[in-house]
């Protein structure tokens, strides 16, 4: 284990991505990408794209992305150290071995396990004992949560107060800060992250805690807080209530992933200690990769609508890709587990054990919507339940769902064969424009994508000012601070690593003068009223000196202006921009 990262690096920069894909997929170069059938999900139209300069793919299809040693590793079912092994044995160089780096990592986890250990055991005892928090506990209590359960999930309290855990705990700023259990605040004081909230820790599979998930009482602010992504915690990876179900789990060959923390308490206090839940995320392909391990049949209990909200495509997937069978409880519609695990454990009980495939989930729904009583009822109740069963990959599945909408809509099953024949067997996805370009903001991705492919022309112009979609700001940050699109991609969040993975693959053919102008144009048009309104409410002439400065730098940013010209309007017009700071309030 711990592989030196320079030899990483090296053993990455002298492998050829299109080679190694080869070996499993047929590529075609298309414009400066290529392109293939997707090996992690089935499809008919190509959806895999790589980057090959870069050494990266991305599926518009499934979403699948990384680097050469994520290819490797996801289709040779290896672990990161195999994987660059292997690649290491095929470019003949030699790895060595950083034990010391090795070590240091570990030490700083079990650092900062200890202090989250601490926070565990405060919150828990001042739930228990401290009389601020006789709210709590008496909500708790409202709510069916006993003692019992209480410190079964070791429940706890976030005092009403800035730094009560700060000052309890004495923990060093950056094990504070590393933790997500506080930061230091503008006055240069530390402070506690959760504050007048009821905190449910959040355990790895190996019970050491992670994170905390806060839920407010009452006022304002969102009713859950959660901690941040942070060397102990990954929320795509992390599922809420793993470390006591393990053993059930197994037992029962059986998972049941719900929405949240009082679902998963529910499903236990109803006599099934065999739930989890994501901690407000939805669920994604780790959270699978994680269960497989566990059991084969997931049963999902959200809220009957919003298990239909996840594209079922993807759940289909899941199914192959893990071969794991995914049921869904039909949970009375509206209501949560909590309240049913409360009020009717019985019923909670019966909706998993009569949990029904996925597909079947969603065929009676789509046959109990319409009016099977006239000819004109079932034709419309067949079309939806048609569309339903499109989607499901496999032919000898499809067919036998058929017969169950022959038999409902009494239409004859040839013609039903027919009509599923005519909508294809799953929507095809279409690559042949980038994604990028159906957002709310080309033009930020497109600066975006050229920061990635023409680094040298577009990033001394760029500015995080420009941009004004979140997800962008966070792209562009990992961007600018990366030395390299890996480091970049690596040090982003889980939201913008995965854009810049995409727009990796994407084509950029655009003049870089003409994408940045286009942002530069939108953010002083958003500025000029400002400046109007500012100069008539101090009558300083500053504001209209300013005003029509800009107007006339805005000139230069014409596309027929010669390109010297017009990259010093930009550049001047950037850095004023970014002194000002963005829109002002
Ligand atoms: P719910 O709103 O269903 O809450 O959100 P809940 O778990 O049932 O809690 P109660 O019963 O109202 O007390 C489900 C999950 O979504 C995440 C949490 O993980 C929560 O458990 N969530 C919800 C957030 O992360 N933030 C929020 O503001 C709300
Ligand atoms: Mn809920």
């Amino acid at each position: 284990m711990g592989i030196v990262d320079e030899d990483v690096a090296r053993v990455r920069a002298a492998t050829d991505f299109v080679q190694v894909a080869s070996q499993h997929i047929a590529l075609k170069k298309v414009g400066r990408r290529w392109t293939g059938l997707c090996p992690f999900h089935a499809e008919k139209t190509p959806s895999f794209s790589v980057n090959a300069e870069e050494g990266l793919y991305y599926c518009f299809g499934c979403q699948a992305k990384g680097d050469v040693i994520t290819f490797v590793r996801e289709v040779e079912h290896l672990d990161f150290v195999e994987a660059v092994e292997r690649l290491a044995t095929a470019a003949g160089i030699e790895l060595r071995r950083d034990d010391a780096k090795e070590g240091k990592d570990r030490q700083r986890r079990s650092v900062l396990t200890e202090a989250m250990e601490k926070a565990v055991e405060w919150y828990h005892q001042r739930l228990l004992t401290s009389p601020d928090a006789a709210g709590a506990r008496g909500y708790l209590r409202s709510r069916g949560y006993d003692g019992e359960v209480v410190r079964a999930f070791r429940l706890g309290w976030a005092p009403d107060d800035w730094d009560a855990l700060v000052k309890a705990l004495k923990l060093p700023v950056d094990v504070l800060k590393d933790t997500g259990l506080g930061f230091v605040n503008k006055a240069d004081r530390q402070q506690d992250a959760f504050r007048a909230r009821i905190m449910f820790p959040i355990f790895d599979v190996n019970s050491k805690p992670v994170a905390f998930g806060g839920r407010k009482l009452e006022g304002d602010g969102p009713k859950y807080k959660n901690s941040p992504e942070t060397p102990l915690y990954s929320k795509s990876r992390t599922l809420y209530g793993l470390n006591w179900s393990k053993p059930s789990i197994v037992e029962a060959g059986e998972v049941i992933v719900c929405e949240g923390y009082t679902d998963v308490i529910a499903f236990f206090t109803a006599g099934m200690p065999r739930a989890v839940a994501t901690c407000g995320t939805a669920l994604a392909d780790e959270h699978f990769r994680t269960l497989k391990n566990f059991a084969r049949r997931v049963v999902l209990a959200y809220d009957a609508d919003s298990a239909g909200q996840t594209a079922a495509e993807r759940f289909y997937e899941w199914e192959q890709r893990y071969e794991v069978d995914l049921a869904v409880a039909a949970l009375p519609e509206g209501s949560d587990p909590g309240d049913v695990a409360r009020k009717a454990p019985e019923d909670l009980r019966t909706a998993v054990a009569e949990a029904t495939p996925f597909l079947s989930f969603r065929l009676h729904r789509a046959l109990s919507a319409g009016d099977l009583r006239t000819a004109e009822g079932r034709a419309r109740a067949a079309e939806a339940a048609l569309n339903v069963v499109g989607e499901h990959p496999n032919p000898l599945v499809r067919d036998q769902y058929l017969m169950e909408i022959a038999d409902r809509t009494r239409i004859d099953v040839d013609r039903l064969r027919e009509g599923i024949g005519r909508r294809g067997a799953r929507p095809e996805v279409k690559v042949e424009r980038p994604a990028g370009f159906v957002t709310q903001s080309p033009a930020e991705t497109m600066a975006l994508r050229l920061a990635i492919h023409q680094p040298e022309e577009m990033a001394p112009l760029l500015d995080e000012v420009l941009f004004s979609d979140e997800l962008h700001v966070a792209a562009y940050r990992a961007l600018a601070s990366a030395a390299t699109l890996h480091d970049a991609v690596a040090s982003a969040d889980p939201g913008a690593a995965a854009l810049l993975q995409r727009l990796a693959v994407e084509d950029a053919e655009a003049e870089p003068l003409d994408v940045i102008s286009i942002l530069v144009i939108r953010a002083t048009d958003q500025t000029l009223p400002e400046l109007v309104a500012e100069a008539a409410r101090t009558g300083h002439v500053d504001g209209t000196m300013a005003w029509a400065k800009l107007t006339i730098e805005q000139l230069a940013l014409d596309s027929d202006i010669d390109p010297g010209t017009r990259k010093d309007a930009v550049t001047r017009l950037v850095a004023w921009l970014a002194e000002r700071g963005g829109p002002q309030p």
